[in-house]
């Protein structure tokens, strides 16, 4: 289609709706070979879809290929996009994973990596690990009050143990669909919410 036309060219309704809705990034916290972190994000994108109350996508951190804070030119273009990226989003759910008591080091540095574009937003976090990534989802808190992101309550919680097959199959317990349900409740309030501080 020319420029002139797609410039007057009116919406259909399909392309209103997805322009109404609020935008929510489903956040993915790891990057290494091997990571089950696409297969939990899949299947929370899967129940979130359904619902038809946002658009929601996958955010691979690993995509943007981020240098190392501080350690680049500050001219990559993944740093940019990254905030791009995050600046067009409404809300976030951030796929978390234990290493070491805490997130991994890829999702510090993707969350170091911007600033404004954090702000004013909502966040759920489903996390996993051997106790359901319960201490790295309290560290990631820490984090979001500081980049005035508000973390809702909700918080579902993977067994490394019994939501997954030999650690790597992932595998979920039918009882998270609905409190991953209720989560997706109160990011998308929330979501809504702080548009209007924004
Ligand atoms: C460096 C490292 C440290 C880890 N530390 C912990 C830990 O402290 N607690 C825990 O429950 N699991 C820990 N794990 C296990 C991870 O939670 C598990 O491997 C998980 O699958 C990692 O997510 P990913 O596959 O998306 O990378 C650790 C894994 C790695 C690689």
């Amino acid at each position: 289609m020319s420029f002139l036309a797609k410039l007057f060219r009116k919406q259909t309704e399909e392309e209103v709706k997805v322009a109404e809705k609020l935008n929510i990034g489903i956040v993915l916290g790891s990057t290494r070979q091997g990571r089950v972190s696409p297969q939990v994000g899949e299947w929370v994108k899967g129940i979130a879809e359904k619902r038809g109350d946002a658009n929601y996508e996958i955010v691979d951190i690993a995509d943007f290929k981020l240098p190392l804070l501080g350690e680049g030119t500050g001219e990559e273009p993944g740093l940019a996009q990254w905030n791009e990226k995050l600046a067009s989003l409404d809300g976030f759910v951030f796929i978390v994973q234990e290493y070491n008591h805490s997130i991994t080091g890829a999702l510090k540095n993707a969350l170091d990596s911007a600033r404004e574009a954090w702000y004013n937003k909502a966040a759920g976090i489903v996390s996993y690990g051997s106790t359901g990534g319960a201490r790295a989802a309290e560290h990631l808190r820490g984090i979001c009050g500081e980049l005035k992101i508000a973390d809702v309550r909700t918080h579902p919680t993977l067994s490394l143990f019994t939501d997954f097959e030999n650690m790597s199959e992932f595998k979920p317990a039918d009882l998270h669909e609905a409190n991953v349900n209720a989560m997706l409740d109160e990011v998308v309030s929330w979501s809504g919410a702080l548009k209007t501080v924004r």
